[in-house]
């Protein structure tokens, strides 16, 4: 297993460089399998995550190459319509190739998926979807299996806009029999860039990005390469970081429009955002102000990817922060880590309220999950003397090479192995 050593307090300053989405490249490798032939994806992070699907893929009987930040997906012949259990486990997204793998083989075998433990995480949403759609769906303890011959469009409403099951009804509904309008569909970023995708290779989805979504059905899709868009939620975590250590940082390959849910944040904690093409130069005052409320939300909201990271850098912020996580039930869990370096919060289920502290104090913590490992980082960064953060195999899920990353713009930081 690995940590990270990091001794904190230092002056961080410079630029620091964005890589591309996680949560936009999964779904995208997903719905690969629906494209036969070979598709290209640039700007594709070198993740857990990312691996986890490839070997998924790879089990199907795709064969995919990496050069450098460039996949290459070759999607002619798939061979197995099963994903083990092992593979499902390694994370949430995996749910989304139960579409795809319906779609192109007209039968899928899989068990629930695993991920992040941050909460009661159902499916039910994705499987009602599919079942809309025209699958026949039984579940068997552990394993699901699902048969469509070719699903057929429908109206579907989603009693919660889940950024999943909008997903999977996507990549389902391109190339069944019809028309499929989705009503309350998830309105992130990561859901244009698939629709962006699937548009590119031959689908008609129309007001990917808004609540209702439309699909015209089409018989084909021909393979396509795209570009995917820059990670905003790690784009987030090194503002935070520059909020917290940085008198000024530059953080490079953004997306100002994909950021306007938190901007508004850094602003209320005194710092200054200015914008250049693709780089946001951040400019924080000498301590950070408080932010009174922060309500995490679906997209446009603020996302609750980013609560753990900013409640690091308000730990230390002058006065009263109070946030509500509306989102998941469970994402607390860093909280108790994050006490350990001296940071003053207390949590009442799902109001956390955090009184700045002046300093952070240097600790032994754990990763509990991606978001709230990342948290942790950066109140080492922040805490004076030498800290370190274990199970970053979580860490590794969503940043890549973080440790990297921070040392080119002054942090103390190393990775090392350690038994147990
Ligand atoms: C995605 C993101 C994750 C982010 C989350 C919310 C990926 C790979 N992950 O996760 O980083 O935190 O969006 O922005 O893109 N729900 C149900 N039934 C369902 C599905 C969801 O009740 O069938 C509930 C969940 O329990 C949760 C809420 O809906 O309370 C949001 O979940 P959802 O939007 O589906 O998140 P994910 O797609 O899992």
């Amino acid at each position: 297993m690995e940590k990270l050593i990091i001794t904190g307090n230092q002056p961080l300053g410079g630029e620091i460089s964005v890589h591309g989405s996680k949560n936009a490249v999964l779904p995208i490798l997903a719905a690969t399998l629906i494209v036969k032939g070979e598709t290209v994806l640039h700007n594709v992070p070198e993740l857990s995550d990312v691996t986890a699907s490839v070997e998924i893929l790879r089990h199907l009987g795709a064969r995919v190459k990496r050069e450098k930040s460039t996949l290459v997906i070759d999607t002619t012949n798939i061979i197995n319509n099963d994903i083990p259990e092992e593979m499902m486990r390694e994370m949430r997204s995996s749910i989304i190739f139960l579409g795809s793998l319906v779609t192109r083989c007209k039968e899928a075998l899989l068990c629930p998926p695993g991920g992040c433990d941050i909460g009661v995480r159902p499916i039910d949403l994705h499987l009602s979807s599919l079942k809309q759609l025209g699958a026949q769906i039984s579940e068997n303890g552990s394993c699901i299996h699902c048969r469509a011959q070719r699903l057929h469009g429908a109206k579907i409403f989603l009693s919660f806009p889940s950024v999943g099951a909008t997903e999977n009804i996507m990549i389902s509904s391109v190339l069944a029999k019809g028309k499929t309008t989705i009503i309350n569909a998830a309105r992130e970023p990561e859901i244009s860039d698939l629709a962006a995708f699937l548009n590119s290779c031959g689908a008609k989805i129309f007001g990917a990005g808004e609540s209702t979504v439309e699909i015209d059905g089409v018989d084909e899709l021909y393979p396509n390469s795209h570009t995917v868009i820059p990670d905003r939620i790690v784009a987030s975590t090194y503002m935070c970081a520059g909020a917290l250590q940085a008198k000024e940082l530059v953080v490079k390959n953004v997306r100002a429009a994909h950021l306007v849910p938190v901007i508004p944040i850094f602003s209320e904690m005194g710092c200054r955002i200015y914008l250049s093409g693709s780089d946001l130069k951040i400019v924080s005052p000498k301590r950070l102000k408080r932010v009174k409320s922060i309500k995490t939300m679906p997209y446009p909201g603020f996302p609750t990817d980013c609560q753990s990271v900013m409640m690091a850098a308000l730990s230390k912020a002058k006065g009263t922060s109070v946030f509500n996580e509306s989102v998941f039930d469970g994402r607390y869990k860093h909280i108790s880590e994050l006490r350990r370096f001296g940071a003053d919060i207390t949590v009442n289920d799902r109001i956390a309220v955090v009184n700045g502290v002046r300093e952070l104090y240097a600790a032994n913590v754990y990763s509990t999950d991606l978001r709230g490992g990342a948290s942790l980082v950066l109140a080492a960064l922040a805490a004076v003397g030498t800290s370190t953060v274990g199970n970053i195999c979580h860490i590794d899920r969503g940043y890549e090479h973080i440790e990297k990353n921070l040392k080119k713009i002054g942090a103390v930081i190393e990775r090392k192995d350690y038994e147990g």
